[in-house]
């Protein structure tokens, strides 16, 4: 009997609603292709427009609904200027990423071939490594507050917060991962002489990792000088781990050096795989292009490949990638953000024919 997976399909806000569709449209057609499994694919209307009638992004028991599926498939949120982006941030994305202990987040930086990046003599070859964030805790901890409001002495709280456990799971994972490749390179960035409790305390348990991995070439790099670094030198990076706020930052000028924030993808996972992990891409609902149709769909396709490859369907997930390559190549079907004039759709559509092309 073939392998049936069940993914809950959340499109979102402005272009999350243009591009998961196409995501779900190639996933289509690798299944068909593949011939091994099948997808069933349930939609949930969660988000801004949800919010404005429900009061709600999504309903109280939605974790339940959504902890029987094998994988979440999320387009973006946010509606800047009716929701406030807090609202839509603290209401959907981040109480799924934080209940299903999708603790890290890994986000491929890759430039694609045929695709010309913002760097002067930096190609494909040069940029080709992966993030990843702590998805969890840290910056993005939620934990604080404000009082006096509006008063002159008003106060506001953000507080960081790091524990040895989610620190010391998601350098692991680091560690792992850059194992597996082939230059088995992890560089560790943080504000360490700044920081010098929560940062000291992340340097510390890296190095103490370190020492299990003599064949991984470990760095250790201050934010600042990394984004630094991610421009004069993206050749020297393979395998970059860093906290929620610094890797947030970090990634979105990895879609930069990709050539465009709708080429990068991500994957929030959950290791463990004791809750469902989820797959979007790094580009949020884009409201300067939303309903115009322009929206690049190859963060968020690319980002139902690597949910493939995390459910073991690693052989489509490459003939997905492989599609997508020979698209961005070929540089006849691009949109407007990679120097094309076509469309969301068209982009998509020749990326499936790619997939019935290329050999099984
Ligand atoms: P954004 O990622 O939505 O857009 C930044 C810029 O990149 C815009 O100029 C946009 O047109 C461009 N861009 C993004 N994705 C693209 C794509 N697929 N194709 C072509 N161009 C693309 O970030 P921004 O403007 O800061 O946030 C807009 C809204 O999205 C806010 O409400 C924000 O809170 C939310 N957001 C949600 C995220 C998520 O759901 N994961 C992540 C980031 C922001
Ligand atoms: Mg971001």
């Amino acid at each position: 009997m073939a392998k049936g997976y069940r993914i809950a399909v959340i499109p979102g806000d402005g272009i999350g609603e243009e591009v998961a569709p196409e995501g779900c449209r190639v996933l289509r057609a690798i299944e068909q292709v593949a011939g091994d499994f099948h997808l069933h694919f349930e939609e949930y209307p969660w988000g801004s427009e949800y919010y404005l009638r429900h009061g709600r992004l999504m309903p109280e028991d939605a974790l339940k609904t959504l902890e029987g599926y094998d994988a979440i498939y999320f387009g973006a949120v946010g509606m800047p200027g009716t929701v406030p982006d807090h609202v839509t941030l603290w209401g959907l994305l981040l109480p799924i990423r934080k209940g299903f202990e999708q603790y890290v987040n890994v986000r491929p930086t890759r430039l694609l071939p045929g695709l010309v990046g913002p760097l002067r003599n930096k190609g494909p070859e040069d940029i080709d490594f992966v993030c990843v964030r702590e998805n969890t805790e840290g910056e993005y901890s939620g934990v604080g507050g404000r009082v006096h409001g509006g008063k002159p002495y008003e106060v506001a709280l953000q507080t960081s917060v790091f524990t040895r456990q989610a620190v010391e799971r998601v350098i692991r994972f680091s560690f792992e991962l850059a194992r597996k490749r082939s230059r088995k390179k992890l560089s560790s960035v943080t504000k360490s002489n700044a920081c010098q409790y929560t940062m000291v305390l992340w340097d510390e348990i890296f190095s103490e990792l370190a020492a299990e991995y003599p064949d991984v070439q470990t760095e250790k790099w201050h934010v600042d000088a990394m984004a630094a670094r991610f421009i004069t030198h993206p050749e020297t990076l393979d395998v970059v781990v860093a906290s929620n706020l610094f890797a947030d930052i970090l990634t979105d000028l990895g879609g930069a050096l990709q050539g465009s924030l709708g080429m990068a993808p991500s994957a929030n996972l959950n290791p463990e795989r004791r809750w469902p992990s989820m797959f979007e891409p790094v580009h949020g609902s884009a409201p300067d292009i939303a309903g115009k149709g322009i929206a690049n769909p190859i963060a968020m396709i690319w980002s139902g490949a690597l949910m493939l490859e995390f459910l073991g369907e690693e052989h489509s997930a490459d003939l997905i990638m492989s599609a997508i390559e020979r698209v961005t190549a070929g540089g006849k079907t691009l949109t407007p953000d990679v120097g094309g004039t076509s469309k969301t759709t068209e982009v998509a559509e020749a990326i499936i024919r790619e997939i019935h092309e290329l050999p099984a």
